[in-house]
């Protein structure tokens, strides 16, 4: 039987013509006498009529028929009744009478009910992920998907970019996860890694002339998996030659200005805000903060620094800070509503939260009696407070005190509904710090990676006060999501040597680890830079999806299992003994 159309594109037009359509049975309902059968495929889904009067010898066939058999039909499309259209459905205004139909392949019961909103435990979806994938709100994702890297493929063709592949099989990259590594049979006790990302190879082709580079591909991370995390997932990851960090972060809000207009008719304002790293941690708590709303957090460390409260006026003497943010209308808030929140703060590791309730007659708080009418009314000044609010404050090192409330912050907009996902709020932070202090190591890190331009202003610094060196790196942010980042490169030999010395690493250990991508460097490198972008946070964002686990085809799990394959998996003696391993299962203490 040949197909002739696709079942979700019948419309008025249509009636009259004789068709032939395939698909996959969704509902299928006996009206004593004539059956109906809703068949769903890729494009949607359409009502075909058994009449025994029209399908003679077929009726049968639709007796037999059930939920997600395989069916061709062919049948006279047929103006419903007036009573009988379906608003909800695209095609409701027809109906298929057929008159020949094949059941191309049956099914057993599916474990759950293929339509959108199943409410299914995600483990057996997970484990069924084929089925899964037929319910239309994932197909949705897909086809979003797929325009998205058709979309990115034409724009950067359009710019003059060549698309090149990097090695899969290769060594440690410097992003910071641990790797996951593939033995190799060979050379017996070796290793190859898979590419966190393919950072160095991209900048190899931009010491190769290759000018302007781009791919989208795989990159492989053994972390601690959250709901925008994956152990794989895809980059569309760019470099370029000869240009500033201001005409990459320019050419990048072109490219999402022009996605969002094409594949969601979007228009997005560019060029987007910048905040410098130190003004989002300081205004929003966060290096990548979600601008759909306000809420700020505001510093009232010199309000406190005298006061009778010795929490607040001890952290700030010792150097920290005091800082609050109003969650406005808050104030309904119970006791255990707020002992909530003091949770919640100490999972991000404070030592406490305190807060300020307003009513129309005055405050309401646990530490309201360690303040001076002043000093409260300096507070209550400095938040904007108003009858009905709530204060909430941390005291800590600034960045604690910083990174607490900013997920405080979002923790309230998530209750008071102030999440609006038809917003779009992109904005770039840039001017990070090149370096943190890694308490674990004992010694500095990169924060981005160690082949980042320090600002050229700060590079005198890098031998007094490297925690003032800031970065020529960049993020950029789309509703609290950082979709991508990257930075302008160290193209300068005594710069780098200086970056490493910083980094505690000594000749033997750079030549050991990266000598075969510095060795490049000593044959012209251009100046260069790039960035990386997530692809499947951009489709989750972009199809407003919660986790990017329903825009992979195949994810894994937060346990990092793939339970369709049930990957990872044993593998046999010999496979073992050809690549010299052993495996010893320590014991569990
Ligand atoms: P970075 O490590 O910031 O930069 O990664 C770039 C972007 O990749 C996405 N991403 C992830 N998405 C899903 N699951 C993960 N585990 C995961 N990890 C990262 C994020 C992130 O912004 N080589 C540099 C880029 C450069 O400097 O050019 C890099 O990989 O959206
Ligand atoms: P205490 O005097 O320690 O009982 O604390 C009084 C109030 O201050 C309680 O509500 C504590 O939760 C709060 N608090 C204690 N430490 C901090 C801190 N580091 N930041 C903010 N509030 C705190």
């Amino acid at each position: 039987m040949k197909r002739t159309h696709q079942c979700g594109v019948f419309r008025k037009e249509h009636v009259g013509e004789t068709v032939s359509v395939c698909g996959w049975i969704q509902r299928r309902r006996d009206h004593g006498g004539v059956i109906f059968i809703d068949l769903r495929d890729r494009s949607g889904m359409v009502q075909l009529v058994f009449d025994p009067e029209v399908a003679g010898e077929y009726f049968a066939v639709a007796e037999k028929a059930r939920p997600e058999y395989v069916l061709s039909a062919t049948g006279d499309v047929r103006l419903r009744p007036a009573d009988q259209e379906n608003p909800n459905m695209a095609t409701g205004e027809i109906e298929i009478y057929i008159t020949e139909v094949e059941i191309l392949n049956p099914s057993k019961t599916p474990p759950f009910l293929i339509e959108d909103g199943v409410d299914c435990d995600e483990m057996i979806r997970l484990k069924y992920r084929y089925l899964d994938l037929r319910r239309p709100e994932l197909q949705k994702n897909f086809a979003l998907r797929h325009k998205l890297t058709m979309a990115v493929r034409n724009f950067l063709d359009g710019e003059d970019f060549w698309e090149i592949e990097t090695p899969m099989l290769t060594v440690s990259t410097p992003e910071g996860a641990r790797d996951f590594l593939v033995p190799s049979r060979v050379h017996p006790g070796s290793f190859f890694a898979l590419p966190q990302s393919p950072q160095l190879f991209k900048q190899l082709l931009m010491v190769s002339g290759m000018e302007r580079y781009f791919q989208i591909t795989r990159c492989f991370r053994d972390e601690d998996l959250r709901a925008d995390r994956q152990p794989e997932f895809t980059q569309i990851d760019m470099e370029m030659s000869f240009m500033s960090q201001d005409e990459i972060m320019g050419l990048m809000e072109k490219m999402m200005r022009k996605i969002y207009k094409d594949l969601l008719d979007i228009d997005v304002a560019t060029p987007f805000l910048r905040l410098s790293y130190d003004e989002a941690m300081n205004r929003f708590g966060s290096d990548k903060p979600d601008l759909r709303f306000e809420m700020e957090l505001k510093d009232v460390s010199d309000i406190v620094r005298d006061s009778g409260f010795k929490v607040f006026a001890d952290v700030v003497k010792k150097g920290g800070c005091v800082k609050s943010i109003n969650a406005k209308g808050c104030a309904k808030y119970s006791r255990r509503d707020f002992d909530g929140l003091v949770k919640i703060a100490g999972i991000y590791g404070a030592k406490g939260m305190a807060w300020i309730i307003v009513e129309e007659n005055g405050v309401k708080s646990p530490i309201a009696k360690f303040f001076t009418e002043e000093e409260m009314a300096a507070i209550l000044k400095a938040l904007d407070a108003e009858p009905g609010d709530a204060l909430l404050f941390i005291a800590d090192k600034w960045f604690t005190t910083c990174n607490v409330l900013g997920n405080l912050r979002l923790e309230i907009a998530r209750r008071e509904g102030l999440l609006d996902d038809k917003k779009v709020s992109f904005l770039w932070v840039v001017d990070f710090p090149m370096f943190e202090y890694s308490e674990e190591e004992q010694r500095y890190v990169a924060m981005h990676h160690p082949f980042t331009m320090p600002k050229e202003e700060d590079i005198a610094l890098l031998t007094e006060n490297p925690e003032a060196v800031r970065a020529m790196a960049y993020d950029m942010v789309l509703n609290g999501v950082e979709l991508g980042g990257g930075s302008i490169r160290i193209h300068d030999g005594e710069v780098q040597s200086k970056v490493f010395r910083l980094l505690n690493l000594s000749d033997e250990d750079v030549q050991e680890k990266f000598g075969w991508f510095i060795r490049a460097f000593d044959y012209g490198a251009p100046p260069h830079g790039g960035l990386a972008f997530g692809l499947d946070r951009m489709v989750m964002l972009m199809t407003g999806c919660d986790s990017i686990r329903d825009v992979i085809a195949f994810p894994k799990t937060q346990s990092a299992t793939c339970l369709v394959t049930d990957a990872p998996g044993s593998v046999d003696d010999k496979q073992l003994r050809e690549l010299g391993i052993d495996i010893t299962v320590l014991e569990e203490e």
